[in-house]
C-alpha cells in the first residue's frame, strides 16, 4: 500500500509534467487593474513583504503542497524548498500519508524544513484520511515530522471520484476539521486542490473556526484531468471517459475569492489555481485574498533547472512590484483597497450567488490588516 501510494504520487508528477493538465479559466482575464499614470512613487520603493504566520515574505506568495513520499520527490522538494528559503516565500509539502504509514520516507519532506527554516513550512493531510485514522494524533505528527507553521488538510473529492483507487467517503471531514481546530497549536488551513471553495463550504469552515483557508479553484491544474490521464494509462474507459466530461469542473479562482471572502470576512485568504504570473497575483490580491500559491509552474520551472526556477520567482516578483507601481499602490495593502473593474461574466455569477459587489468592496476597504487577522500565536 505504501509502496503503490507512493508510486502513485509520482505517476502524478510525471502526468502533471507531460501532459497538458491545464483546463477552464481563473477568470482572473476578467479582473483589470486601473492603471494610474501618475503613480507619485519610485518603482524601486515599492514594498513587496507581508507577513504570513508570523515571518516575513518578501512578497505574498507560497508554493502550494506537491510531493514527497518517494527518494526523487525528496530531490524536488529540496530544490523548492531552497528556492522558498532563497527567495522569502512560504512553502507547503505534499501529502505525508507516505511517510506517517512508513516513517523510512520521512526524509523526503523533512529536506523542505532543513532548507527552508526562515519561511513558513506547511504540512499537509488529504481529508480523506483524516477520517480513517485518530485525526489530532495524525496531525501532530505531520505538524512534528516538519516542525510546520500551519497543516493544510487538503480536499479533493474531484480528483478521488475520478481515481481507481479514489477514497470518496467524505463523511465526518468537517466534525475532524473542528477538532484540529480547537486541539492543534498551529493553524489549519483548508486548502481546495483546483476545483475552488464555496461559499456554502467557506461558510461552514467559518463556523468551526477555520481561518486559514487556500481556494485552489479552476483555471490551472484540474485533478479530474490528470486522474483521466491515468485511466487512458490503465486502460479504465469509463473513468478516462467521465473524467473529459468533468475536466473542466469547478469554481474559477476569481469567483472563488469573492465567495470565500464574503462568507468569511475574517478569514487569511490563499488564492491558489491557475496563478502564473505577478499580475495574476496582484488582480486575486485586489479581489480580497491576502497571498497567492502557485504549484504547477513551480514544479515545471523546478524539473527544467534550479536556475530555472530562481529566474521564474525573481519574474513573478518583479510583475508583483510593476503591478502595485502601476496601480499607485505603495504596498500590498493598499492594493487590496483598489477597486478594480470587473467583467461580465464576473458581474453576472456575482449576482446570481446574492453577492452584491459594490458591498463586497467596500466590506474590503475596511479589511483588517493581514497581521492583525493572521494571530497565529494564541489565537490560531
Ligand atoms: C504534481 C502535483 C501534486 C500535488 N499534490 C498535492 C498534495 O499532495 N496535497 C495538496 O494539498 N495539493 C496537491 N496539489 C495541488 C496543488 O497544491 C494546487 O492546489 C493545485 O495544483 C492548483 O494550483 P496550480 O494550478 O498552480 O497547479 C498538487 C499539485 C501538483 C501539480
Amino acid at each position: 500500500m505504501d509502496d503503490l501510494t507512493s508510486l502513485r504520487k509520482l505517476e502524478h508528477i510525471l502526468v502533471a509534467f507531460r501532459d497538458e493538465v491545464e483546463a477552464g479559466t481563473t477568470l482572473l482575464e476578467e479582473v483589470y487593474l486601473v492603471h494610474q499614470a501618475l503613480p507619485e512613487t519610485d518603482l524601486s520603493k515599492i514594498n513587496t513583504s507581508v507577513k504570513f504566520l508570523g515571518k516575513t515574505l518578501s512578497m505574498p506568495l507560497m508554493i502550494t503542497g506537491m510531493t514527497g513520499g518517494h527518494p526523487f520527490s525528496g530531490e524536488i522538494n529540496r530544490l523548492l524548498a531552497r528556492a522558498a528559503s532563497k527567495h522569502r516565500i512560504a512553502i507547503g509539502v505534499g501529502s505525508q500519508r507516505a511517510a506517517l504509514r512508513d516513517g523510512s520516507l520521512a526524509w523526503t519532506y523533512q529536506v523542505v524544513r532543513e532548507e527552508a527554516h526562515n519561511v513558513p513550512v506547511i504540512a499537509n493531510i488529504g481529508a480523506p484520511q483524516l477520517v480513517r485514522g485518530d485525526p489530532i494524533h495524525m496531525a501532530e505528527k505531520a505538524v512534528e515530522m516538519i516542525e510546520a507553521d500551519g497543516l493544510a488538510i487538503h480536499l479533493n473529492p474531484g480528483q478521488e471520484a475520478f481515481q481507481p483507487e479514489g477514497d470518496v467517503d467524505y463523511r465526518g471531514v468537517l466534525r475532524s476539521l473542528k477538532l484540529l481546530v480547537d486541539r492543534l497549536d498551529v493553524p489549519v488551513i483548508v486548502k481546495e486542490t483546483g476545483s475552488g471553495i464555496s461559499m456554502q463550504v467557506a461558510e461552514k469552515l467559518r463556523d468551526i473556526g477555520v481561518r486559514y483557508i487556500d481556494v485552489s479553484g479552476a483555471g490551472g491544474t484540474n485533478w479530474i484531468k490528470v486522474e483521466m490521464f491515468r485511466a487512458r494509462i490503465k486502460k479504465a474507459r469509463l473513468l478516462e471517459e467521465a473524467g473529459k466530461t468533468f475536466s473542466s469542473w469547478g469554481i474559477p479562482t476569481a469567483l472563488s475569492i469573492v465567495e470565500t471572502r464574503w462568507a468569511h470576512r475574517d478569514a487569511i485568504i490563499i488564492a491558489s489555481g491557475g496563478i502564473r504570473t505577478g499580475l495574476d497575483i496582484a488582480k486575486s490580491i485586489a479581489l480580497g485574498s491576502d497571498i497567492a500559491g502557485m504549484a504547477l509552474p513551480m514544479l515545471r520551472s523546478v524539473l527544467v533547472s534550479e536556475q530555472e526556477l530562481d529566474h521564474f520567482i525573481n519574474k513573478i516578483g518583479y510583475e508583483i512590484r510593476a503591478a502595485l507601481y502601476l496601480t499607485a499602490s505603495g504596498n500590498v495593502e493598499s492594493l487590496q483597497k483598489t477597486r478594480p473593474v470587473l467583467g461580465p461574466s464576473i458581474r453576472s455569477w456575482l449576482e446570481q450567488r446574492g453577492i452584491d459587489y459594490e458591498e463586497y468592496f467596500k466590506m474590503l476597504k475596511s479589511l483588517k490588516p493581514l497581521e492583525s487577522r493572521d494571530m497565529w500565536r494564541g489565537g490560531k
